[in-house]
């Protein structure tokens, strides 16, 4: 079995006490291989290692940065199935998903790139003659990007890609289920020419790992996905020091279907939504507002697509659900259909654990829908899995203000025929994403991704923002007149 160690400055080394951990398949509890656990001092290691390396990168020439992502974004396509398969098995989304794991960091990557050419500034004219004034982006210097498991290529790529073509450095941890992937993914920018220290790989538990790094005090940023639990810890610790922060946390989406709205392409859209990546994305649909007017043909038309879905293998082309992460993500989620059941949902579908023949040592869940009243836990409480509530609602008013009724803010959907309703719709939506006709899965790269309320503390990642994060603005003031000029003073 392959066996990983850290990425340190440039080489793979043996973690310090020598520990180590196993990455599984989820589809079937097999060892994929085996990674390092750092400690404290090995973490401290690869943050001296960005350290010394940041004046090197930060000299680079910005377009030449860029110019070594698109190496990487072009090793990456030639090697787009094998890379689709590896994060099937190792995260457990269908082969179709895998790929677009893999396509979503390579369009990313090939955006970011350009930037290197770009990194603009402003001119702006001053208020005193001969004298000029500017703006212009430096790098921050070290920065900890801290991934999660769902998306184990594209959202690495989202943070290195930005972090590194602004000319930081990185320490990056990834999350434990899904440590194979992000070994290939530094073997990948390593060959694409990155100059030993620039970008330093540390797996392990993130009561270690992730919190040295939030804590240490030469890591100047922090970009973070994941639990928001563990975001909001992230948060007040690297408060203490100051450092910049972007979070983006978690999601309680909502698909809307008004009375006018294309019955059959609202349920396509919230089958996609709800079950693509078994519900494990932050972008989910988890909610189902719909109309009462169309509220049964809805459900009828989607329980039968749903009891229709294949579960099984993810690496059958034919499959349209795969297993949940872990063994503890399947807990937690089956722990929520009880809560459910409990509290007086009606449980439609799904809810139960496939457990017998090939599914025995995976960790599979039914495509579950309840329906319930607004209110309950499991309308308001992210649940990470395929699990969708349903509710009827009477009119535009009452669907917005469910919608709008929970901690989180990421992504929207409306299905509806008038564009007023859908224009309303987008001014009324708490949320950093909105979709119109489409579910609320399925953000593009060049756009900016982000929520409000609980899903984050306002950072956008990808798209013309995505550099935000990972730089400083410097204003620069140059005064070619040859005197002292004052600025407000009158001579
Ligand atoms: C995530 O779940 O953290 O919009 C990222 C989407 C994908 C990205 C999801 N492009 O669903």
């Amino acid at each position: 079995m392959k066996k990983y160690g850290l990425f340190i400055n440039g080489k793979w080394i043996d973690s310090s006490d020598g520990r180590t951990f196993e990455t599984i398949n989820p589809a079937n509890g097999s060892v994929l291989a085996r990674f390092a656990q750092a400690t404290a001092e090995d973490v401290e290691k690869a943050i001296d290692a960005a350290q010394r390396s940041f004046s090197t990168w930060k000299g680079y020439p910005a377009p030449k940065r860029g110019e070594i992502l698109l190496k990487a974004a072009s090793i990456m396509r030639v090697r787009k199935d094998e890379l689709g398969e590896l994060v099937t098995q190792e995260m457990g989304k269908i082969i179709a998903e895998g790929l677009g794991d893999v396509q979503e960091a390579i369009d990313f990557l090939e955006y970011i790139s350009g930037e290197g050419r770009r990194l603009f500034g402003e001119t702006t004219p001053s208020e005193l003659p001969n004298k000029f004034c500017m703006t212009l982006r430096q790098p921050v210097g070290v920065v900890g990007c801290i991934t999660p498991w769902n998306f184990p290529i594209a959202v690495p790529c989202w943070k290195l890609g930005a972090a590194l073509v602004s000319g930081n450095t990185v320490v990056y941890k990834p999350s434990s289920l899904t440590p194979l992937c992000a070994a290939i993914l530094l073997e990948i920018f390593d060959e694409a020419g990155l100059p030993p220290g620039v970008l330093n790989m540390v797996t392990g538990p993130g009561e270690i790992v992730g919190r040295t790094i939030v804590e240490h005090k030469n890591v100047k940023a922090i970009s973070f996905t994941g639990g928001v639990d563990t975001g909001k810890d992230v948060y007040l610790r690297a408060a203490r020091s100051l450092k910049r922060i972007g979070l983006e946390l978690g999601g309680k989406n909502p698909q809307i279907i008004m009375h006018d709205a294309h019955i059959d392409l609202a349920v396509e859209g919230v089958l996609f939504g709800a079950f693509g990546t078994a519900g494990q994305r932050c972008t989910a649909t988890s909610r189902l507002i719909v109309h009462k007017s169309v509220y049964s043909i809805v459900l009828e038309k989607l329980l039968s697509k749903t009891k229709a879905l294949k579960m099984g293998n993810p690496l059958d082309p034919l499959v349209d659900v795969g297993p949940v992460s872990c063994e503890e993500q399947k807990q937690k989620i089956l722990n929520y259909v009880k809560i459910g059941i409990d509290e007086g949902a009606k449980l439609l579908c799904g809810g139960k654990q496939l457990s017998a023949g090939d599914y025995q040592k995976g960790f599979f869940i039914e495509p579950t829908i309840f329906e319930t009243q607004h209110g309950l836990r499991i309308t308001k409480e992210e649940i990470f899995g395929p699990v969708l509530v349903a509710i009827k609602v009477k009119n535009y008013e009452e669907a917005i203000k469910i919608a709008n009724d929970v901690d989180y803010g990421l992504s929207a959907s409306i299905y509806t025929s008038d564009i007023n309703t859908a224009y309303r719709a987008i001014d009324d939506l708490e949320t950093g994403i909105t979709y119109i006709n489409a579910p609320t899965i399925g953000a593009e790269v060049h756009l900016p991704f982000g929520g409000i309320k609980g899903t984050g503390n306002g950072t956008r990642e990808a798209g013309t923002t995505a550099i935000e994060e990972f730089t400083e603005l410097k204003t620069v003031f140059i005064d070619y007149s040859g005197r002292l000029q004052k600025a407000q003073i009158l001579d």
